[in-house]
């Protein structure tokens, strides 16, 4: 059946900078969704996708600054990456680097028939592009006729006039809209839902989809003096993963539509407006859901790693565990808002929670069931009111643990399952 494999996928991460707490945010989040549906499903109905997205002007500045080459330096970084993820047991199926022929062979393949089906055509190009968010803007988005509008970047645009590909966006505005107002749950939360429906409703324009002068990328079929824009081609990545064009048909069928694409705020826009038309024109099923989290922010900011205030991840799973990390990340805020980040707060719950609810209660219950019974657990008998209340507690929590968490509401889930913690 189509869908039958539950699909679950993270950004694809640019390598250059190694994961911080932020990035884990997003693939433990991932990582949560896809093991509570292997327990409902089985493992082999469960695909869980995450990886690296390595092309573009900043990777391949950030390895000129280092005296690397682009690959050298790419296969330097993900190395780090897939090392956190281990230590943090990540149980992603797959890792896609958008370097692997995989992916750049798929990609070129993806824009050949987007351009023979009639939805690229050539122009000329005149706009502002922002380097670390990889994006263009137009005259009138920029701040002091020359920052990047992105509250949390602002850093300078360079201009850029070039011939260029361009993806029929505006062609899709409609559809796009249409299809995020009848479907409730494509864009989640219902806010980001709704910052999606204004921004559309204010006009899409045609997009740039190629870079001229940029060779880190790649190039972008049957004309060399392009590489196609990394923002489309990293979008790519949900399907290149699971064999499209060319893999196993059946395999395919099984696992698309993907259920759940999560990603932060930041890169909303992409995943809800271009990756959609980007379908609709390959003419492949929409994602069940686009789940937009907030970020992790430090006195406010946005934790990254050009503002600083954060520290590496390895060495906090080696001062915490992985474990605490994820509880914390999981319990401390609702999913979808922002959420302040401190080590004192995941001190505090860690102790509270980790250590005295649940430490307690297993040392108590094993410390009883070793004095006096054997270490064995035993039939119950001479119920009292106490017990059946106990039992009906047990009885009713799975149901609403797992509604909690069909509906990515990790935060009540956690509660939902403190309430036996704390009840025993
Ligand atoms: N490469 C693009 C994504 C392409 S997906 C087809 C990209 N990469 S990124 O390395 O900048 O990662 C952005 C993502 O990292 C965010 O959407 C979010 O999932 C995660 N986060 C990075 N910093 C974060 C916080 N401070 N808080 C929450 N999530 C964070 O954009």
């Amino acid at each position: 059946m189509p869908g039958d494999i539950f699909y679950v996928s993270t950004p694809i991460y640019y390598p250059n900078d190694v994961p911080h707490v932020g990035t884990a945010y997003t693939t433990i989040a991932a990582d949560c969704i896809a093991r509570f549906q292997r327990m409902l499903k089985g493992s082999e109905n469960v695909f869980f996708l995450t990886g690296t997205d390595e092309h573009g002007q900043k990777i391949e500045q950030a390895a000129k600054e280092r005296g690397n080459e682009p690959q050298e330096y790419v296969d330097k970084m993900v190395s780090a990456f897939q090392e956190v993820w281990r230590k943090m047991n990540i149980s992603n199926d797959d890792f896609i680097r958008t370097t692997q022929p995989r992916h750049e062979i798929a990609v070129q393949k993806i824009f050949k028939k987007l351009l023979e089906n009639g939805n690229i055509y050539k122009s000329e190009y005149e706009g502002w592009y922002c380097v670390h968010d990889e994006t263009f803007w137009l005259p009138s988005q920029l701040v002091d006729g020359n920052k990047c509008p992105n509250p949390e970047c602002g850093r300078e645009v360079q201009l850029v006039r070039e011939d260029g590909y361009f993806f029929r966006l505006s062609d899709y505005a409609d559809r796009v809209l249409a299809h995020v107002e009848e479907n409730p749950n494509f864009v989640r939360p219902e806010s980001r839902r709704n910052e999606v429906i204004s921004f559309i409703n204010q006009g899409l324009q045609d997009l740039c989809i190629t870079r001229k002068k940029l060779k880190w990328g790649i190039q972008f079929p049957d004309d060399p003096e392009y590489t196609i824009y990394v923002w489309v081609e990293a979008l790519c990545n949900y399907l290149t993963a699971i064999g499209y064009p060319d893999g196993n048909p059946e395999f395919f069928r099984k696992i698309w539509p993907a259920n759940i694409h999560l990603l932060a705020k930041d890169i909303l826009r992409f995943h809800a407006i271009i990756w959609p038309a980007m379908l609709m024109a390959l003419e492949l099923p929409l994602p069940e859901c686009v789940f937009a989290h907030g970020w992790l922010v430090m006195e406010g900011a946005k934790v990254s790693k050009s503002k600083g205030g954060f520290r590496n991840l390895a060495e906090m799973i080696n001062d915490y565990g992985p474990d605490s990390i994820r509880y914390f990340l999981l319990r401390e805020a609702t999913f979808g808002l922002d959420m302040e980040f401190s080590e004192e707060a995941l001190l505090r719950r860690y102790n509270s929670e980790l250590g005295n609810d649940l430490g307690n209660l297993l040392n108590r219950s094993l410390g009883m069931l070793h004095k006096y019974c054997n270490g064995i657990v035993p039939e119950a008998r001479d119920k009292n009111e106490a017990d059946y209340k106990l039992l009906e507690m047990f009885d009713s929590v799975p149901e609403k643990f797992r509604a909690h968490m069909e509906n990515v509401e990790f935060r009540s889930a956690l509660e939902t399952l403190w309430e036996l913690v704390v009840g025993l």
